[in-house]
């Protein structure tokens, strides 16, 4: 069975309450369709005000990130039973900035990615090289040690739900989108990399995003490869042209 594409947006720490009220209402006519699960991940502080106003609509809202405790003295995080309690259904993990500021090692990661399954979230775990990981020639090893240890104790079960964006860094917010060639051949270790830990029918169903400085225009030749299911945006999810990128294929 043909995977399903995803087009998610990482809105990052932008727009207030009130400007994603009245981004959602401009944008929900323009990512209708039926070909592509929407996923836009907001700010903590605007999920509830998003999921109202994307009620009834294709889009599908997320948590930019999550604690891996339920409850208690932490202290500005929000929890894995919040978002259920919300509603939310997807949750980035491990993204590179969270990995850079905010000491996010992989096996924090691990902990949230097992937390997220525990609360019907599905996990977009995030993983990427940096430019000297790149010119080194480690990209690969890299990537399948942060792959091996996300999915430590992940049954195959969830491993099918999740979700992993490949996101070099040094492709991030620079505008220097991964050539094809490059995205795809980290999506397909990413790939392998499952089929070994798990079997090859969890590496057919589990959905694999490439992510950094994707556009209107290099979305189609992308999420045009085998095993790449589509894309986690960053800068072209705040503004009305993400319409034209779920639209990718028309
Ligand atoms: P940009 O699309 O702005 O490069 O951001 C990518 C990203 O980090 C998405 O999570």
């Amino acid at each position: 069975m043909a995977r399903r594409k995803i087009v998610a947006g990482n809105w990052k720490m932008n727009k207030t309450p009130s400007e994603t009220v009245q981004f959602l209402k401009e944008l929900k006519p323009l990512v209708e369709t039926d070909e592509a699960d929407v996923i836009l991940c907001v700010p903590s502080i605007s999920i509830m005000a998003a999921m109202k106003e994307t009620e009834g609509s294709n889009i599908n809202i997320g948590a930019q990130c999550m604690y891996f405790e339920e409850k208690g003295a932490y202290t500005g995080e929000i929890s894995p039973v919040m978002l259920e309690d919300a509603g939310v259904k997807y949750v980035i993990i491990g993204h590179s900035e969270r990995r850079q500021y905010f000491a996010v090692t992989d096996e924090i990661v691990n902990k949230k990615t097992l937390k997220a399954f525990e609360h019907n979230i599905v996990p977009i775990i995030c993983v990427g090289e940096s430019l000297t990981q790149r010119e080194q020639g480690i990209t690969i090893e890299y990537i399948r040690q942060q792959v091996k240890i996300a999915f430590l104790g992940v049954s195959a079960e969830q491993a099918k739900r999740a979700v992993i964006a490949y996101e070099p860094i040094w492709a991030i917010g620079t505008g220097k989108v991964a050539t094809t060639a490059q995205a795809e051949e980290v999506c397909k270790a990413i790939r392998d990399c499952i089929a070994e830990l798990y079997d090859c029918d969890t590496a057919e169903a589990i959905r694999i995003l490439y992510g950094g400085s994707v556009t209107v225009s290099s979305a189609p030749e992308l999420f045009a490869e085998p095993d790449i299911d589509g894309g986690l945006v960053g800068g072209a999810s705040l503004v009305p042209d993400f319409g034209k990128i779920v639209h990718y294929n028309k």
